[in-house]
């Protein structure tokens, strides 16, 4: 389905493993006849070491050379070849009927596995995921109610596990964000800018052990308002915008400072990828890139995250900077900024309710665009596969290619891990 890549542990190395050395096969390959092949292997390999387990034998046992092969072809005795096969019989009563007359049959194309691998047009890898992590200041991990199988991770053990459970299956990309103590909390959110804080913590811990991992991080005040909002929220309930990109700013550096790969400004504040592009360059960061949230909705799909992060809203809701969910158009005005901006990659949040819009954006940018399958989609199926309505595996792989498919590269989701997984057994 997709190419095995260089992910480590689910290469051809693995299937050989499990199925036995180039030896083992050799022995276990009976042929038959001059010419003639027949390949029992013991597990489902790629073509090309079965052919070559059964090179040599067919060499050395066969009786007749080529050349005397053909020339029994040529003087008419052809071996015989299997019987064709009986025509498969209908149920009784099925209506004897001629065939329609029709050009166009489109299901020739969909007829095997081979047919519908050869011709599928959008595939997934582990090398598109992007895996968020919240992370606390705990030494143990802590389950989140709203998001079975999700867990705050102790920033200093649970979360190196989980990286390297990640990086096991090909996923290298993390994506990181924070549960901030009250007592941390401001109106300003000034922590988000400590550079002995949380998340510059977890980036330096991090690289010091994977130097290789692409570290992406969160860009937004909430996990450190005493409001919950992602600006500067002024006494009429008013969302400042400027002072709010100013403290952006810094804490944007304070990451890059740390390590961090890529910043994601999640806080859609207008303007803010210029400034932080410019406050970036200003500290010599013109190789740390900029995932801007293009689009992002004012979405009843963040609930889970929320309550992951403790970061509810402590009142209204975020409507005056977030996207209203029935416009489309409005996400080529912040597309079309954000690229003169400097933004390195565009983001749609969520990701399955707005397939049209990752669409929209794919048909008119060259930039890569990301999407972000949010913590409500992931409670949704986890919630309906654990209720036993749904196929998890089968409804999560078909979202993520869903997601591709309308125009997505990479996707964010908290499914990486499991759902890389899957990717990785269905190559062996
Ligand atoms: C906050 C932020 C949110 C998410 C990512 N960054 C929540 C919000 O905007 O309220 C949501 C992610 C998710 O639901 O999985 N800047």
């Amino acid at each position: 389905m997709m190419a095995a890549a260089a992910t480590p542990g689910c290469g051809v190395s693995q299937a050989l493993t499990a199925c036995g050395s180039h030896e083992g096969l050799r022995r276990v390959a009976p042929v038959f006849g001059p010419g003639v092949v027949s390949v029992s292997a013991p597990c489902k390999l790629p073509r090309k070491l079965n052919v070559q387990a059964v090179a040599e034998p067919i060499a050395k046992s066969s009786p007749r050379t080529i050349e005397e092969c053909e020339a029994n072809v040529v003087a008419g005795n052809a071996p015989a070849a299997p019987p064709v096969p009986a025509k498969p019989s209908a149920p009784e009563g099925t209506p004897a009927i001629s065939p329609l007359v029709m050009p166009a049959r489109p299901r020739r194309n969909r007829r095997s596995p081979a047919l519908r691998a050869a011709f599928q047009e959008t595939t997934i890898s582990p090398a598109n995921f992007i895996l968020p992590l919240f992370v606390h200041e705990g030494e143990q991990n802590a389950p989140i109610g709203a998001m079975p199988g999700c867990q705050r991770l102790g920033w200093r053990h649970g979360l190196i596990d989980e990286v390297y459970k990640a990086r096991d299956v090909g996923v290298n990309s993390v994506v990181l964000f924070p549960k901030v103590p009250d007592a941390l909390k401001s109106s300003t959110g000034d922590e988000a800018y400590n550079p002995d804080g949380l998340v510059p913590r977890c980036i330096r811990l991090l690289k010091d052990k994977f130097p290789d991992l692409v570290i992406y991080t969160d860009v937004a005040l909430d996990p450190y308002s005493s409001d919950g909002h992602d600006g500067i929220v002024r006494e009429d309930g008013l969302i400042m915008n400027d002072e709010t990109v100013h403290q952006l700013c810094k804490q944007a550096v304070a990451q890059a400072q740390a390590g961090a790969d890529v910043v994601s400004p999640s806080d859609m504040m207008d303007g803010r990828v210029g400034a932080i592009r410019k406050a970036l360059d200003l500290a010599g960061h013109q190789d740390v890139s900029i995932m801007a949230y293009t689009a992002k909705y004012a979405s009843a799909f963040y609930g889970p995250f929320r309550e992951a992060l403790d970061s509810n809203p402590r009142f209204g809701d975020k409507k005056t900077y977030q996207m209203n969910p029935a416009n489309y158009r409005e996400a080529l005005i912040e597309t079309r900024m954000d690229e003169a901006e400097g933004a390195d990659i565009l983001m749609v949040k969520p990701a399955m309710p707005y397939l049209d819009v990752i669409r929209l954006l794919r048909d008119n940018t060259a930039l890569p665009i990301s999407a972000y399958q949010v913590s409500g989609e992931y409670s949704m199926i986890r919630a309906a596969a654990a209720a036993g309505m749904l196929d998890e595996k089968k409804a999560v792989l078909e979202s993520l290619l869903s997601i591709r498919r309308a125009g997505a590269d990479v996707i964010l989701t908290y499914f990486a891990i499991q759902a890389a997984q899957w990717l990785c057994a269905e190559r062996v």
